[in-house]
C-alpha cells in the first residue's frame, strides 16, 4: 500500500481512530504529525476499548512502528500515563516500536494553567479549549521559548528554559489572577520522566526514510478536523497547529511528494465540540437524538458534543484543501430510523449564494444553509457487512454525498468496532 494520510474532514471526532485501526494491517509505520493530548482516538477491538491521546491508534496491532512527530506537542506525564495503560493491557509499548521525535515541543505545567486561565477569564468569547496547554505550547514553539524532547536529555538546559519562561509565565498568570508556578516544582514534575522517555527518543525523519528505503509504507495520523485548523478553519475558535493533510510532510519530517493517498473520515452527520460557528447544527429533538444514539460525548474532556446535519459545504473545502481521494464515512448506524435525513449543499450569504465558507472572521456563523431532504431509512444496519446489505435509501444518500464532495466513498463503518465496517 502507498503511503496515507488520515484527515478529519469536519471538527474532530470524525472516528479517525478507528478507520487508523482498521488500515494499520496494511502499512509499516503510523506518525502523528500535529496537535496532542486534545486529541482523543477512540478504537474498540472485540468489545474492548482503548482512547488514545498521544500515541498512535496503530499501536494496537503488532510489529507496527508507532512515531510521534516534530509537529506534536507533547505532555510528557500524559504519554506516560497512557504508555503504562496501554502496557498494563500487554500492549508492547517498548522503545523499539514506539518513537518520539527529539524535536516535538514539550506541554509544561504553565502551559495547562496559562491554557485555563485565559478560557476562565475570557467568559463570553471563550474558546472551549481542552485546557491541555495546546494553544501556550504552540505559541511558545513559534516564539523560540520553547523546550523541545531532546531537552529531556539535558537537565540543565531544561532548568535554564524553565527559569526563564516562569519569569514572563508567572507575570501572566498574575494577570488572571492565578498564583505563581515554583521553578523546582515544575522540574519535580518533569525530571523523573525524562528517564523514561529518553530511550523512546528518535529522529523521526530518518526513521520514515528508512522505513519507505525497506520497502515499508507510512500512514500519518490526523488529529481534530480541517474546520479546526489554525488558518483554514473557524478562526478564532480552532485549535493552534494545521490539521490539514499537507502538515502531514511538516508534521513528520517527511517530502509532500511522499505523501500518495488522503482519507477523509466524514461523520454520517456533523459534531463540534467546544465554542464557535457551526452552521446545521440542530437545537431540537433531532439534534438531541443524534447526540445520544450517536452517544456523542467528547473522549478527552467528555463534554457533550453539539450534533447536526451533514454539511457538504465543509466537506467540499475539505477536498480541496486536502486533496482527499476518499472519503470513509463514518457512523452511519445512527442515522438509522430518521424519517427524513437533511444535508446542506450550499450557504446563502448577504444575499449570495455560495459553495465554499466565507473567509472573512465568523462568517460561518452569518451563513443560513441551503438543504437538501433525503428519505431515511428504518431498521438497523449494524451488521450490514457488504454495500448489498444497507438499504437502498442508504445508499442513495452516499452516493449524494459523494456527488456533492466530488470524491468516492471507499469505507463505510456501521458500528464502533473493526468489524463493523464496509470496504468498497
Ligand atoms: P476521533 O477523534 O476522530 O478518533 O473520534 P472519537 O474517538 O473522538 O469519536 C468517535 C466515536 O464514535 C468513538 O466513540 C467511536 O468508538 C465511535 N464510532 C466510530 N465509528 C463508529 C460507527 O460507525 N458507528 C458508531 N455508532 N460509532 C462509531
Ligand atoms: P480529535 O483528534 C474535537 C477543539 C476544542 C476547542 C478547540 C481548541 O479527537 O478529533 P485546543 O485544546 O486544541 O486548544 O481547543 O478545538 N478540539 C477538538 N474537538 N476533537 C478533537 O480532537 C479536538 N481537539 C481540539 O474542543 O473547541
Ligand atoms: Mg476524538
Amino acid at each position: 500500500m502507498s503511503n496515507v494520510v488520515i484527515v478529519g474532514a469536519q471538527w474532530g471526532d470524525e472516528g479517525k481512530g478507528k478507520v487508523v485501526d482498521l488500515l494499520a494491517p496494511e502499512i509499516s509505520a503510523v506518525v502523528r504529525f500535529q496537535g496532542g493530548n486534545n486529541a482523543g482516538h477512540t478504537v474498540i477491538v472485540g468489545g474492548k476499548k482503548y482512547i488514545l491521546h498521544l500515541i498512535p491508534s496503530g499501536i494496537l496491532h503488532k510489529g507496527k512502528t508507532c512515531l510521534i512527530g516534530n509537529g506534536v506537542v507533547v505532555d510528557p506525564a500524559v504519554l506516560c500515563k497512557e504508555m503504562d495503560a496501554l502496557a498494563a493491557q500487554g500492549v508492547d509499548v517498548g522503545p523499539g516500536r514506539l518513537k518520539l521525535s527529539f524535536k516535538a515541543h514539550l506541554i509544561m505545567p504553565y502551559h495547562r494553567a496559562l491554557d485555563q486561565a485565559r478560557e476562565a477569564g475570557l467568559a463570553e468569547g471563550k474558546i472551549g479549549t481542552t485546557g491541555r496547554g495546546i494553544g501556550p505550547c504552540y505559541e511558545d514553539r513559534a516564539g523560540r521559548a520553547g523546550v523541545r524532547a531532546c531537552d529531556l536529555m539535558d537537565l540543565p538546559l531544561i532548568r535554564e528554559k524553565v527559569a526563564r519562561a516562569l519569569k514572563e509565565k508567572n507575570a501572566l498568570l498574575a494577570l488572571y489572577g492565578q498564583p505563581p508556578l515554583d521553578a523546582e516544582a515544575v522540574l519535580a514534575e518533569i525530571e523523573p520522566l525524562a528517564a523514561r522517555l529518553v530511550p523512546h527518543l528518535a529522529d523521526v525523519s530518518s526513521e520514515l526514510a528508512a522505513c519507505e528505503k525497506a520497502g515499508g509504507s507510512i500512514m500519518f495520523e490526523g488529529a481534530q478536523g480541517v474546520h479546526l485548523d489554525v488558518d483554514h478553519g473557524t478562526y478564532p475558535f480552532v485549535t493552534s497547529s494545521n490539521t490539514v493533510a499537507g502538515n502531514a510532510a511538516a508534521g513528520a519530517g517527511i517530502a509532500p511528494s511522499r505523501l500518495d493517498r488522503v482519507v477523509g473520515i466524514v461523520k454520517a452527520y456533523t459534531t463540534r465540540v467546544g465554542s464557535g460557528p457551526f452552521p446545521t447544527e440542530l437545537a431540537d429533538a433531532t439534534g438531541d437524538y443524534l447526540q445520544e444514539k450517536g452517544a456523542e460525548f467528547g473522549a478527552t474532556t467528555g463534554r457533550r458534543r453539539r450534533c447536526g446535519w451533514q454539511d457538504a459545504v465543509v466537506l467540499r473545502e475539505s477536498v480541496r484543501l486536502c486533496g482527499i481521494t476518499d472519503i470513509a464515512l463514518t457512523k452511519l448506524d445512527v442515522l438509522s430510523g430518521l424519517k427524513e435525513i437533511c444535508v446542506c449543499t450550499a450557504y446563502m450569504y448577504e444575499g449570495q449564494k455560495l459553495d465554499y465558507p466565507p473567509q472573512v472572521e465568523n462568517g460561518m456563523a452569518r451563513v443560513t444553509p441551503v438543504y437538501e431532504t433525503l428519505p431515511g431509512w428504518s431498521g438497523s444496519i449494524e451488521n450490514a457487512a457488504r454495500w448489498e446489505d444497507l438499504p437502498e435509501a442508504a445508499r442513495r444518500y452516499i452516493g449524494r454525498l459523494e456527488e456533492l464532495a466530488g470524491v468516492p466513498v471507499s469505507i463505510v463503518s456501521v458500528g464502533p468496532d473493526r468489524e463493523q465496517t464496509i470496504i468498497r
